[in-house]
């Protein structure tokens, strides 16, 4: 299993098909999935995975597995991926969480173990977040980690047309 991120109480590593369950328990919850209007389903769940397993190929990176160092257990997920605003691909870290695991700072430990890699092994600029309007939890996370907002859009997911904030912080 390659470890591609330490911190002082996580580390992360890629996930893999083992991680479904875990996976599932949080994308199939319907309170970390409010920003996204439903939770997952397993067939939408299996996508994510899939999805992310071929980030890993392409691009070397993708949303990884966090991991608790104390106990060994996988409490969510953060990374990197290329995302499309307009017409310009942007780095974004992203972040979800077991919810028993909130409110424990783990959340901005992982997203600020991601913005180093980004700056120090990725070699890019700048890195975003890109937050749905209403999800007050995810952006104090992304200003916890340093980033301003620089921008906003809507985005239409599942018809629902929901205005993002583009959060960012540069090198
Ligand atoms: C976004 C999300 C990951 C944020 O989780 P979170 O637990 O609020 O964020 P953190 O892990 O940074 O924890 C911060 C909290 O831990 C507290 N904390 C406790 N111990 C801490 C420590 N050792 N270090 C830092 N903070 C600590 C902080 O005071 C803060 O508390 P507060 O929320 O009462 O202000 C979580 O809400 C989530 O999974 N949401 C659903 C998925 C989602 O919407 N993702 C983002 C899509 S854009």
């Amino acid at each position: 299993m390659k470890c591609v991120i330490e911190t002082s109480r996580l580390f992360l590593r890629e996930l893999n098909q083992d991680d479904y369950p875990s996976l599932a328990a949080i994308l199939q919850d319907p309170k970390v999935m409010y920003a996204y209007e439903e939770p997952f389903s397993d067939a939408e769940t299996q996508a994510w995975l899939d999805k992310n397993l071929l980030r890993y190929k392409q691009d070397g990176f993708g949303l990884w597995a966090v991991i608790l160092r104390e106990t060994g257990v996988m409490i969510g997920m953060t990374g990197l991926t290329w995302q499309t605003i307009g017409e310009t691909d942007v780095l974004e870290i992203g972040y979800q969480f077991n919810r028993q695991y909130w409110g424990m700072g783990f959340a901005t430990e992982a997203a600020k173990a991601c913005k180093e890699y980004a700056f120090s092994v990725l070699d890019v600029g700048q890195v975003y977040s890109i937050i749905r309007d209403t999800n007050i939890a995810s952006m104090n996370v992304a200003i916890r980690n340093g980033m301003l907002v620089s921008g906003r859009f809507v985005k239409k997911y599942r018809g629902i047309a929901m205005p993002h904030l583009v959060f960012r912080t540069k090198r």
